[in-house]
């Protein structure tokens, strides 16, 4: 239906949220590990009309919204009909960054109602990705809620943020908040798009026959990791990162392209690392202070999209005004 169509809008909001790259313990975090995270200033921007009732849209088109399982899911939750959705985003869409948390979350930052309930907000985007994925765990999506440096299973690290109940057996997960450093990252996708659930699956099967405990040394190296984080200890981030990004090889969801990038910047950097599923999708390296530069255009002569980002503070919210 063309937006002409449907009357004058009862009211209009803008949201926005950060990317995210996941530091330490990506898998592992799905089956109860920890994890850390850090909200990064790649933003995601909705705004939303709402006409009061009919069909919803993406960009005015019905098919278009039909298609997309994290707002279809979200505005389930929120109980939300006759809208019209827009949305831009600084991320590549399934690499690895946090697009699909970031839109669920600020979709429903724009539904929920004000004062915005962050703990409502973070549980109710992961319900919306665990619906429309059917697998992981709220560490990307309590990320991008959050803003800053988010732990999860940490324990007393950290200032307590909340905690996500269980979904269907795994869960549930306590966040907290770590002290941002203040580093730049560099993040490359390697431009192949990753897949949340089947590498979460195969992850699964991998599991299986695992008699090396992979889960638990992934875990004592994100244990290890958030202290000299929380310590500023650039070179041993730098070093658990390595060790980080051997074990998710180990546990299957390296690739070929993804050992070229690495292969191309260990030299150059303290740490480089998958970020998220892996498979495919995105790498973070921290550099020495004042390499960014460099790291950036080596990974930019093989080919990879880079980005160096730092944390954003700012988690998910609502706009004052029109963002474009
Ligand atoms: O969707 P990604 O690439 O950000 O991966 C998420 C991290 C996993 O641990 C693999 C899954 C999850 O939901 O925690």
């Amino acid at each position: 239906m063309a937006k002409a169509d449907r009357g004058r809008p009862l009211w209009s909001r803008w949201a926005r949220a950060p990317g995210k790259v996941i530091l330490f313990g990506e898998h592992a975090v799905v089956y109860g590990h920890p994890a850390v995270a850090l909200a990064i200033d790649l933003p995601t921007t909705v705004h939303v009309t709402a006409y009061g009732g009919g069909e919803t849209t993406l960009s005015g088109c019905p098919e278009g919204f039909a298609k997309n399982r994290y707002l279809l899911e979200a505005a389930k939750i929120a109980g939300a009909e006759g809208l019209d959705v827009r949305v831009r985003s600084g991320l590549p869409r399934a690499s690895g960054l946090g697009s699909s948390a970031a839109l669920s979350s600020a979709f429903l930052a724009a539904l929920l109602p004000e004062p915005l309930d962050r703990v409502d907000l973070a549980r109710k985007s992961f319900l919306a990705e665990f619906n429309a994925q059917r697998q992981g765990s709220p560490v990307d999506t309590s990320t991008v809620t959050a803003g800053g440096v988010v732990g999860v299973g940490l324990g007393s690290a950290g200032v307590k943020l909340w905690e996500v109940p269980a979904v269907e057996g795994r869960g549930p997960w306590g966040f907290t908040r770590l002290r941002d450093p203040g580093w730049t990252w560099v993040v490359a996708y390697s431009g192949l798009p990753k897949a949340t659930g089947p590498a979460v699956k195969a992850v699964g099967e991998r599991l299986k026959e695992d008699t090396t405990h992979l889960l638990d040394r992934i875990a004592r190296v994100t244990h290890d990791g958030s202290r000299a984080l929380l310590e500023g200890n650039r070179e041993e981030v730098g070093r658990q990162m390595n060790l980080n990004h051997e074990l998710l090889v180990e546990l299957g969801v390296g690739h070929d392209r993804l050992a070229e990038l690495v292969e191309a910047v260990k030299g150059r950097v303290l740490g480089v690392k998958i970020t998220g599923a892996g498979r495919g999708g995105s790498l973070v390296a921290l550099p020495r202070p004042g390499d960014e530069a460099a790291v950036a255009n080596l990974f930019s002569s093989e080919g990879a999209l880079v980005f160096p980002v730092t944390v954003t503070k700012e988690g998910t919210g609502r706009l004052s005004g029109p963002a474009w």
